[in-house]
């Protein structure tokens, strides 16, 4: 039977890895984005896993973002072993180590972007303290087949990310609206123009397209430099803001909406902070 006191939490090793592979293929029906990351997580600091009886069967990311953040991210635990206190384990241990990091630099903040009906994420950080601060519409297409090369921006600045005031979605990573932020997202995103407008992809992690400009009159135009980034018919993934709410529904024509297949508009990408 399984006992949580049998359960140790330690950083990551490469020989971790053939394990959280395994890991990864029992969460959200083998579509995690963990396998693309993996090799750069362990070798990078903060990486930490849940060992049971010498195999791995959790883990949690910390990274350090602009503006003394700590972010956190890519907590899972094999299906297997979910609902036994592993997750609540994890967050314990990090938040440890993150309060340490704090007492050394009391200006650091700690936050992590979930899905809205994440309820175990959910509870497991509003029992910690963290706080709602910030949340964003993600929507799927089913894509098509035409694709158009956009134009890639190499230099740019901050001004052009004036639709995201406070936090500027990467994927599923937020970064602070604020100059430092700068060399981060030049280094995990791509900013790219089309004919039209401007947009967003993150390199790493579930793609998803940001738009940069409030959607344009001819959007349709707009899908074939958006298909560009995800391949042939494959399906799309936009984040709004929420001052665009007014444009869903614009979008919903054009096949865009939430993958839950919610009836109304529902605020589905959720920051949270401590
Ligand atoms: C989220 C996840 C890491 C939780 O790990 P876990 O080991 O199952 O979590 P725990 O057993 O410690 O439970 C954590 C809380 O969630 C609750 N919970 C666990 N399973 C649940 C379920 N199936 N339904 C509802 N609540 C559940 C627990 O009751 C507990 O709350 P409590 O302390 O108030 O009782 C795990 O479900 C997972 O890997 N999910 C897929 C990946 C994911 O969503 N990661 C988070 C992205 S931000």
């Amino acid at each position: 039977m399984f006992r949580i006191d049998d359960c140790i939490i330690r950083l990551s090793r490469p020989d971790d890895k053939a394990d959280l592979m395994d890991v990864a293929k029992t969460i959200w029906q083998g579509s995690d984005y963990l396998p693309q990351i993996i090799d750069r997580w362990i070798k990078e600091r903060w990486f930490f896993v849940a060992e049971y009886k010498g195999k791995v069967i959790g883990c949690i990311k910390l990274s350090q973002f602009p503006d003394k953040v700590i972010w956190i991210e890519g907590l899972r635990v094999h299906r297997r072993y979910q609902s036994k206190g592993v997750g609540t384990l994890l967050n314990d241990y990090i938040m440890q180590f993150c309060y340490r990091l704090k007492d050394k630099d009391p200006g650091r903040s700690f936050e992590f972007c979930t899905y809205y009906k994440n309820t175990e994420s959910l509870r497991m950080t509003s029992k910690l303290g963290f706080k709602p601060v910030c949340s964003f519409y993600n929507l799927d297409s089913k894509g098509s087949f035409k694709m158009r090369a956009p134009e890639i921006l190499a230099d740019y600045d901050m001004s052009i990310f004036g639709l995201y005031p406070d936090y500027i979605p990467i994927g599923w990573q937020m970064v602070h609206n604020c100059a430092e932020s700068l060399d981060f997202i030049r280094k995990y995103a791509t900013v790219f123009r089309s004919p039209q407008s401007l947009y967003l992809i993150n390199r790493t992690g579930s793609k998803s397209i940001s738009f940069l400009q409030p959607p344009v009159t001819e959007m349709e135009a707009e899908l074939p430099y958006l298909q560009y980034f995800f391949g042939h018919r494959r399906s799309l993934s936009i984040t709004l803001p929420t001052s665009l709410t007014t444009e869903l529904y614009r979008l919903k024509e054009l096949g865009f909406w939430f993958w839950d297949h919610e009836t109304e508009p529902a605020e589905n990408m959720l920051v949270k902070k401590l």
